[in-house]
């Protein structure tokens, strides 16, 4: 079929936040639905809202998203450091006019879009949620390596992102075993243990630390010390960027002002491997995976996800079902309120079946 419906001419897409594998598949999928099923037009802003309070776009043709699927990246470019409104925006905030919400909605005017379609985590889909209380016509596509977005089973790039992960686990058994060592991973995953939870239970990880579980530093310390004891003398520990000991903070590496997400989490993994080596004596090293996790081709899992997402992104819009999020419950593409999608992060409840599957098999998570 190639025209579906009338009414859809122009969308407008951007991709905001943190890249991660997937963004290039749905700007492919949305790009190619919209000439092919509706005879329109996507307008392509760059580098996110930046793109859009700057006026900057351009039209995306066939064969600039011809080949793309496979790539990492995006090819709009992205940033986490520009927004329309002046703070932090929450579904309960309310919205104040500056110039730079007004320069953003005349570009949104100016260019005659039907449709604004933001491609993000939750602080790119917070602000979309903002533009559509202003009027705008918005759909969100939920992109994230840390799968933290409530309303959808799970984001784009998040299988990517578990695989590279424990791939790196698996790769660290070895050389683990090799020199008795306990190896200490720290993976991304902001205030969310989803991406240490699913690649350390994949990769067999023997301890997996979590934000939603703060750990004891003296469990931690008495498994790998029997671990030795009964000729295992090698442990592999999973830490999420997040995770924390009972009573104490998250690791902040850095602070970005400006940034509608200011806080950067990193290096718990360091803190974590001194104190092992001073309780228990053994030798412990170091890996911090850091961008690593959101580079590159995006697996087979989240072509498919992403694809899936930008094709029901331009159904939805042809139904002028805006201020919505299309989502993954099951096997079925759904959409849920935006404003539902943002209110809280979605983290790991302690009763997870993965985390009590990961117990079964002997995995301990520092309690
Ligand atoms: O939200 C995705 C994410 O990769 C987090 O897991 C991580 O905490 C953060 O982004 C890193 O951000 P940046 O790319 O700004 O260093």
């Amino acid at each position: 079929m190639r025209y579906r419906k009338q009414g859809l001419k122009r969308v407008g897409i951007l991709t905001g936040g943190g890249d991660c594998p997937g963004l290039n598949a749905v700007i492919r999928a949305v790009t190619k639905t919209v000439i092919n099923q509706y005879c329109g037009q996507v307008i392509g802003f760059e580098d996110g809202y930046a793109g859009v309070i700057n006026g900057i776009y351009h039209t995306l043709t066939y064969k600039q998203v011809s080949g793309i699927l496979t790539q990492g990246g995006t090819i709009l470019g992205t940033s986490n450091k520009s927004s329309p409104f002046e703070k932090a925006i929450h579904p309960d905030t309310q919205i104040k006019m500056t110039k730079t919400l007004k320069k953003t909605l005349s570009t949104i005017h100016n260019c005659k879009i039907d449709v604004l379609m933001c491609i993000g985590g939750d602080g790119t889909l917070s602000i979309a949620e903002g533009l559509f209380r202003m009027g705008i016509p918005v759909i969100g596509i939920p992109k994230t390596i840390d799968n933290d977005l409530e309303g959808t089973d799970f984001t784009f790039g998040f299988n990517t992102a578990v695989q590279i992960a424990s791939d790196a686990v698996d790769r660290l058994h070895s050389t683990a075993m090799s020199h008795h060592r306990v190896m200490v991973v720290e993976v991304m995953g902001r205030y969310a243990g989803w991406l240490a939870l699913y690649s350390g239970v994949a990769g067999g990880g023997d301890i997996i630390l979590i934000p939603e579980i703060p750990y004891k530093l003296d469990v931690i310390c008495k498994r790998v010390l029997e671990r030795h004891r009964k000729g295992k003398r090698f442990s592999i520990i999973v830490i999420a960027e997040g995770a924390k000991p009972v009573g104490g903070t998250m690791m902040v590496s850095k602070r970005i002002n400006q940034s509608p997400d200011p806080i950067r989490l990193g290096g718990i993994s360091r803190v974590l491997a001194n104190q092992i080596e001073e309780e228990t004596g053994l030798e412990v090293r170091v890996t911090n995976l850091g961008h690593l996790q959101r580079g590159g081709t995006p697996t087979v899992f989240d072509r498919l996800l992403a694809t899936r997402f930008g094709v029901e992104a331009v159904h939805r819009a042809s139904d002028h079902d805006f201020g919505t999020m299309v989502a993954l419950r099951g096997k079925q593409i759904v959409t849920c309120r935006l404003r539902d999608a943002v209110l809280k992060l979605k983290k790991v409840s302690t009763d997870d079946p993965f985390i009590q599957s990961a117990q079964s098999v002997g995995t301990s998570f520092g309690i």
